[in-house]
């Protein structure tokens, strides 16, 4: 398997390799790879001649230093897993330094407010971080399809946003969440939960599948409150913010309307280990 650790070796490989009508997959990751990533990894090989994950703790994201440097990084299991899938993918692990030289800090964007709502009401700064390190990407893969986990829906929808703003010849594909047994959604945080509290945070995707089913018998008030309780009833989570938005705007409602598509997200707390997840509602 080869692994590159700067952006040169890697741009002249795919240069070597590329013919006329390759197409390029890529799945950007931060690592700690689980059985999600494997999932959008499997689809990329599936659906290109040439597969690329980057494997990169992006700083400018975090806006909270602390959840920066307890962010799992697991290369060698990562390259193994990787293996799992195909030996031919072509690992990309750079340095903090390979990406920023020697200013670690962000672009700014505007993605028609997007970026204000929910993930990036709670962290300022994110979407800039994450909006520098995907176009950065996209400029030294170049891609033809790029893989994005629903679970991240808003930064989904951001992506989509940035590759239409600046017209980035890539198609953004939108790979289903992947659920442990109980439900939890797959995330390298949880890595850092206790096993008792991986087990009771069950409770997150219940609350929201308890929402979806109740989706309007029940007003938006009413859902956010059932939910609040469920979550918080045994003392282990605090819920940071449950919305019903749109699903195109992702403007939060309190009223729903016919005919539009609409999406329930949440954002809980374990301690210091913040968990998302989402569903669709309609
Ligand atoms: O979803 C992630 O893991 C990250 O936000 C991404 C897209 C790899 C950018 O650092």
């Amino acid at each position: 398997m080869l692994i590159f650790n700067n952006q040169e070796a890697l741009s002249a490989h795919l240069s070597s390799i590329r013919k006329p009508q390759t197409t390029t997959g890529f799945v950007p990751t931060m690592g700690a790879l689980h059985d999600g990533h494997l999932s959008l990894l499997s689809e990329s090989v599936a659906q290109n001649d040439i597969t690329v994950i980057s494997i990169f703790v992006n700083p400018t994201q975090f806006n909270n230093a602390d959840d920066l440097a307890k962010y799992p990084r697991t290369l060698d299991a990562d390259v193994a897993k990787i293996e799992t899938v195909s030996a031919d993918i072509l690992v990309y692990a750079p340095s903090v330094n390979d990406i920023y030289g020697s200013d670690t800090v962000s672009g700014q964007f505007d993605f028609d407010g997007l970026e204000n709502q929910m993930e990036g009401k709670f962290r300022p700064g994110h979407f800039d971080g994450v909006g520098t390190i995907v176009k950065f990407l996209f400029e030294i893969v170049e891609p033809t399809n790029a893989y994005f986990g629903e679970k991240d829906f808003q930064q989904l929808q951001i992506v989509r946003k940035l590759v239409s703003k600046h017209g980035i010849p890539v198609k953004v594909v939108l790979c289903p969440i992947f659920r442990e047994p109980n439900g939890l959604a797959m995330s390298s945080r949880n890595e850092r939960l206790a096993p008792e509290t991986r087990e009771k945070a069950a409770v997150i995707y219940k609350a929201l599948t308890t929402a979806k089913q109740l989706f309007g018998t029940k007003s938006v008030r009413q859902l956010r409150d059932l939910v609040t309780e469920m979550v918080e009833q045994n003392g282990t989570f605090r819920l940071e913010y449950f919305e019903i938005a749109d699903e195109a705007t992702l403007v939060p409602v309190e009223k729903t309307e016919n005919n539009v598509k609409y999406r329930a997200f949440i954002a809980v707390f374990a301690n210091d280990i913040r968990l998302i997840d989402t569903v669709s509602l309609n």
